[in-house]
Order: C-alpha cells, then structure tokens, then sequence
C-alpha cells in the first residue's frame, strides 16, 4: 500500500547537467512582471531567444502564486514559469510554487521521468527548506492499482540556490524527512479499504517503523478484548476484519517532554447501521487519516532524531452494518470501565478515540493531542482548508496554533462550551456518544475529553474537511489523501526538545 517513492532533493549552485525543467519564478511586480531567480540563465536565454519576461508578457503569464506557464524548449531544457504573487517570498509562497510547478513537470514524466531544477532565488535557508518541502509535496499522486510496474515521473529535484551552508544543507535534507512522511500519510489515506483494513494497516505500519528507532506494540482483536477496550471492540464487531491497537514509542535518550499522539483510523465507514448515503460513504475510505496522520508524523520525529519522547496510538476497526454489529442504544464499557450508550453507530469514531485517550492518560503525557475524520459538522462549519482544533485550555491551543501556523497548515480554534455536555447525559450509562445536532464537532470533543485526565493538556484536530481532497488539486496539496497535519505535529514536537 505505500507505492510512490518521493524522489530525492539536492542543493546546488547550478542546474545539473540533464535537467529537463528549470523552474524559475515570476513576480507582480505594477505593469510587466519580473523574473525570480535564474539569474545566469535568464542571460543565456536572452542571447538565443527573447527573454523570459518578454515571453512571458506575450504568453499573458499570470504572476498568481503557483500559476505556471511553460516556456518554448532551449536547447532540450523547458523553462517553466511559476507565479509567486506580490511582495516578499514567504516559506509558504515558496511552498506553494514549488509544489504547483513539480506538479506541472510531472505531467511531461510519462515516457520517462524528469529531472528538475527549481531556482526561485530562495538563499535564506528557510526558504530553501520551503522550496524542497513544496517540490518534494508537489511531486506526489496516488498512481493507479495495476499489475504494471509504475515508473515516477519525477527523477529528481535540485533547488538552485548560493546558499551552501551546514543550515541550508540541514534544511534539504531536514525537508526531504518531512516530505517524505506526508507522502506516507497520503498513500495510506489513499489505499483503498480492500487492501487497507486493521490488519494490513497494522502490519504496514509497523513494517515502517522497523527503519526507525520507533518501537511498535499491535494489540489484536482478543487483547483488546482481554484488556477491556469496548469502543474499538464495538465498533469493529460488525466486520469481518478484526480490529487493532497500534502503539508507536519513541523514546529518544535525553528527552525530557512526553508527546502522546492518538488517531482515528476507522479504515471505513459505511455509518454501521446507522447507514451513510451512497454519497456520504464513497469517500470514507478516508476516515483512517487520524491514524495515518499521527503514525506518519512520529515516523518524521524519530528519523529526525528529535529529542521528544513520543507516544502514539492508531485505534484501528471497520464499521459495518452486519448481524453482529453493535446497534444504536448499546451500552459499551469502555477501556477504564466507563460506560457509554451508543447513540448513532455513525458516531463511531469518538469512540475508539475515547479507548485510546482512556489508556494514554497511564503514559504520564505532557500534552496528549488527537487527531482525527470526526464530524461532518466541522466540515460544515470550516470547510476543506482549516481544520478544527479544540483543546483543554487557551494555552493549549495558543500551542498547537503556532505549530500550525508555522507549518502554514489551517487550524482554527472553537470553543467547547461548558454547557454542552448537558446534551451528554444518558439515561442508562455514564455518557451518551452524541446528542443535539447543534455543533456537532464540539460536542464531539466534550466527548473526548471525559475521557481524558482533568489536569492534562489536550487538544482535539477535527481534519474530516481537511484530510481528503475531493476538489482541485492546488499549490503543493494533491488529489486525495492530503496529508494535512503531519507538518504540525512535527513542529509540535521540534518545539517540545529538551
Ligand atoms: N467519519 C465521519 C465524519 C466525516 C464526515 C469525515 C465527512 C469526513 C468527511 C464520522 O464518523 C461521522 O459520520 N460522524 C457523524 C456523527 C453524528 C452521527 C453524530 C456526522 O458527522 O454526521
Ligand atoms: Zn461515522
Ligand atoms: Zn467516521
């Protein structure tokens, strides 16, 4: 299930030698546009042709951060033009273009695979760890399932630039890590759920983390059922693919912060027999991204060798209607021995979330932050580019939000009213999973959050808009699984180092 191979990013003063594609970018800059970075190139163009700014004049290039606009061939190299709006270049400007011109130049891969050289005058080696990131992120696509051997259409990237210091190399290399753990995430988002189900995404997962310094725990079916964990048994009971707990540890020497991570990964949801709409259901092979998002994340940390000790749990199961599957008005005991009656068994998710935050509160977290597919409502509210954060406290959330933002990922806070929990209340166990339809993502964090310790810091990513792209691919995010949120938990934990 993980069948694309990211491709390999270098830092050098020069294209290479073969480089089928230059990438150079084009500014607003008032009346014509202006060119940025290629320098040496735009003067060996200027004596053979008219030069780059002329023709893109001609050609009506648009200057809109990530528009790209090929140029005619020289001498077997294609300059292409990528916009990189107005004003100074920020990392995610960067980012954006990068990913959108990598995107273009695949398209030109399919008789054999290219080589690309990105010059968009990046030096500061933030901005050239953004150019690597956004190439590398661009240069992704879920490829068919096929008994043909696939080929990627990228060879390799090469961001151009004078930078050569330890930092800049560090962030190359530092890039290439990150990029390549999104690209993991969106390949098992992407795995359709006939070949990932608990088992196969247990197995590939732990297959993974044997590269790293990561240990893996996997708890089948009959230890979870031994141990007590009701949500995940529940709401697996109706497939005929058993569930699984994977449990990720990292455990670097010098550590001092504890991180624990937890996902959704209900590898599909068909809504159980509380039963989705064809429409509804078609796309739920996603509704594992929690879990494909914290693994791939802690994959990232570890290989980058941060100095945070990371806990992480995937809460894996399927939800089926079948005669054995669990039914609205259950009442499930959950891992720790609360009760919970089933409302809906749509609203499947806080469920096996609510076993696994349960048994983190025993790994003594500094901060525990969940990740996952919860609500439509949450879609609703914020749409496909901001996913939801809540948490335990502000400063919490001030916490994940910096992350966030310096990842350039959307996270917006929302509230969890105190008042909401009254819709909690069952009448034949200690909670009820769900209750007024009114701010349905809230009410699914005060969920979560009873089951976590009082006095620990939490916070709750909702990435069900987030995680899947169904609409156009754009700037550096694909069709598909997006892999939206594995750079924020990486920059979570880069600032929890000792
Ligand atoms: N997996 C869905 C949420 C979802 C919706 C993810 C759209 C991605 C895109 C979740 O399990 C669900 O169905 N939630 C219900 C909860 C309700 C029954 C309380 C919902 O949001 O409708
Ligand atoms: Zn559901
Ligand atoms: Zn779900």
């Amino acid at each position: 299930m993980q069948q694309f191979t990211t491709p390999q990013v270098s830092l050098a003063s020069a294209p290479a030698k073969g480089t089928d594609v230059v990438v150079l970018g084009l500014a607003d800059s008032g009346e014509t546009p202006t060119l940025v970075g290629g320098a040496d190139l735009a003067r060996t163009m200027t004596k053979k042709i008219a030069s780059p700014v002329e023709l893109a004049t001609q050609l009506e290039a648009s200057t809109k951060v990530g528009a790209t606009t090929m140029l005619p061939s020289l001498d077997g190299t294609r300059v292409l033009l990528v916009g990189v709006g107005a004003g100074a270049l920020t990392p995610e400007t960067v980012r954006k273009a990068a990913g959108a011109a990598v995107r273009t130049a695949r398209s030109l891969g399919k008789k054999s695979a290219v080589k690309v050289a990105i010059d968009l005058g990046c030096n500061d080696p933030e901005l050239v760890r953004a150019a690597a990131e956004g190439a590398l992120l661009g240069s992704y696509e879920y490829g068919k399932v096929t008994a043909q051997a696939a080929t990627q259409p990228i060879a390799g990237v090469t961001i151009v630039s004078t930078a050569s210091s330890k930092e800049a190399k560090a962030a190359v290399a530092d890039a290439q890590v990150v990029a390549e753990c999104v690209n993991v995430c969106r390949e098992w988002v992407n795995a359709p759920a006939n070949i990932l189900y608990p088992e196969s995404f247990a197995d590939s997962a732990a297959a993974l983390a044997k590269q790293t310094k990561v240990s893996v725990t996997v708890l089948d079916d009959k230890e979870l059922q031994a141990q007590g964990y009701g949500g995940i048994m529940s709401v697996g009971k109706g497939s005929e693919r058993k569930p699984r707990l994977v449990r990720y540890s990292y455990a670097p020497r010098g550590a001092k912060a504890h991180l624990v991570l937890v996902g959704k990964g209900i590898t599909f949801d068909t809504g159980g027999l509380n039963l989705k709409s064809a429409d509804g259901m078609y796309t739920m092979k996603c509704d594992m991204a929690g879990a494909a998002t914290v693994l791939a994340a802690t994959l990232a940390i570890a290989r980058l060798g941060l100095k945070v000790k990371v806990t992480t749990y995937a809460c894996m199961a399927e939800n089926m209607p079948s005669g054995i599957a669990f039914r609205p008005s259950d009442v499930l005991t959950m891992y720790g021995g609360k009760t919970v009656e089933n409302a809906n068994s749509d609203a499947e998710g806080r469920l096996v979330m609510a076993d696994a935050l349960a048994r983190a509160n025993e790994d003594d977290p500094d901060l525990v932050v969940d990740v996952a597919t919860l609500t439509g409502a949450c879609v609703v509210a914020l749409g496909e580019w901001y996913a939801g954060l809540m948490a335990s406290d502000h400063a919490t959330a001030d916490h994940v939000l910096d992350a966030a933002e310096s990842s350039a990922e959307g996270f917006w806070h929302l509230p969890i009213p105190e008042e909401i929990a009254e819709s909690l209340k069952s009448d034949v166990a200690d909670l009820k999973s769900s209750g007024s339809r009114m701010g349905g993502a809230l009410l699914a964090a005060a969920f979560l959050h009873e089951f976590v310790d009082d006095d620990t810091p939490w916070a709750h990513l909702d990435i069900a808009g987030t995680a899947f792209n169904t609409g156009k691919p754009s700037g550096h995010t694909p069709l598909g699984g997006t892999g939206h949120g594995v750079r924020t938990l990486i920059a979570l934990a880069r600032g929890m180092q000792a």
